[in-house]
């Protein structure tokens, strides 16, 4: 990352910083907002196209109080990680499949997207001229978030005039208080995360607001997390707040199917194909909670959360434990999963991008 290519991405006078590493306390890294040096913006109004899109200072974001998002919700975003490797190399992980769904959710929420391209460049972009902010291999991960708002004004219910496209970076651990320690789920039956036919399937920012009432009350009782049933049966596995949900029974992995109402999470499918590839046989189906409560194993994923062992749960105040350990087929993806991430494991499928 050179002081010419820090000049280009920038769009005033840049202030270069030719630290290797920012000043940050990188073993104790959780999920919390640490402010990086630079985020990525672009505009663009209905009907057309993401004009070209520029690194600027992070900063806050100025808004219309009828903004859309704001009034209505008209918002998406994404998640994705780039990893320093311990060869030094920066790598990002599948980032073209998260613009995919981007252009899935803005055309679900009636909003303008950026292209693949753009999306791809914006978050490469992002990344680099927050290279200093990038952990050493094995701490953790850049996390960068992706955000479409609808940010022009409008005050009765309709799509905005205008979108902002953001790209803004954190550097993250674990996400969960826990660390790598097993999660205690409980099973919320009286509130939902999405129904049939709403936005469950798609990153709207709608989908979290709702599940934070139930996350409160399940930590206050001591669960890490809530994980939720489908609205019409209350009988389903759906997911937990903030990531996808599998369970193991023998040789067999299986996770819930989505079928609008669950996330198409991109580490979900990639543990999927990494499953298959290791022998195991992954089925995406339905799944009532009674079968979680005999799994011989239950583990979450997600780009935050990426993999992680579950130890019990809880459902209508009968809790199971399952097991947990270094030898659990659970960990045998994560080890997997985060070995393609960092390049230490040959990447068959072409996931890993490097920047
Ligand atoms: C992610 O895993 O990237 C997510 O978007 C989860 C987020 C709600 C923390």
């Amino acid at each position: 990352f050179t002081a010419q290519a820090s000049s280009a991405l920038r769009e005033s006078e840049p202030v270069i910083r030719y630290e290797e590493y920012a000043d940050v306390d990188w073993n104790n890294l959780g999920f919390g907002l640490t402010r990086t040096d630079y985020m990525y913006k672009a505009k663009c109004t209905l009907n057309s196209t993401f004009e070209q899109g520029q690194v600027t200072d992070y900063g806050n974001v100025e808004l219309s109080p009828a903004a859309g998002v704001l009034n209505y919700g008209q918002g998406i975003f994404e998640g994705t990680k780039a990893f320093r490797g311990e060869d030094g190399r920066i790598l990002l992980f599948r980032p073209d499949q998260n613009a995919v769904r981007m252009q899935i959710g803005a055309e679900r929420m009636c909003m303008e997207s950026p292209s693949i391209q753009q999306f791809v460049d914006a978050v490469k972009q992002t990344a680099i001229a927050n290279k200093r902010w990038i952990p050493p291999s094995g701490k953790g991960s850049l996390y960068l978030r992706p955000l479409l708002i609808g940010s022009g004004p409008t005050l009765g219910v309709s799509p905005a005039p205008e979108y902002t496209f953001l790209v803004y970076a954190s550097p993250v651990g674990n996400y969960f208080k826990e660390g790598t320690a097993p999660l205690n789920l409980c099973v919320n039956t009286e509130y939902h995360r999405a129904t049939r036919g709403g936005a469950g399937g798609v990153k709207s920012i709608t989908n979290y607001a709702p599940v934070i009432k139930a996350m409160l009350k399940a930590k206050e009782q001591g669960f890490s997390d809530v994980l939720y049933l489908d609205s019409v049966h209350k009988k389903y596995i759906e997911e937990v707040s903030s990531c996808n949900i599998f369970l193991v029974k023998g040789n067999t992995i299986s996770t819930p199917a989505t079928v609008g109402t669950i996330l198409e999470g991109i580490t979900r499918k990639s543990i999927i194909d990494i499953a298959r590839d290791l022998g195991y046989k992954v089925e995406e189906r339905l799944v009532a909670v009674d079968e979680l409560m005999e799994a011989d194993e239950v583990f979450t994923t997600g780009t935050a959360v990426s993999v992680a062992s579950v130890g019990s749960v809880t459902y209508n105040g009968q809790r199971v434990e399952y097991k947990t350990g270094d030898k659990l087929v659970n960990q045998k993806l994560y080890k997997t999963l985060v070995g393609i991430q960092v390049g230490k494991i040959e990447d068959k499928y072409n996931w890993v991008v490097e920047i």
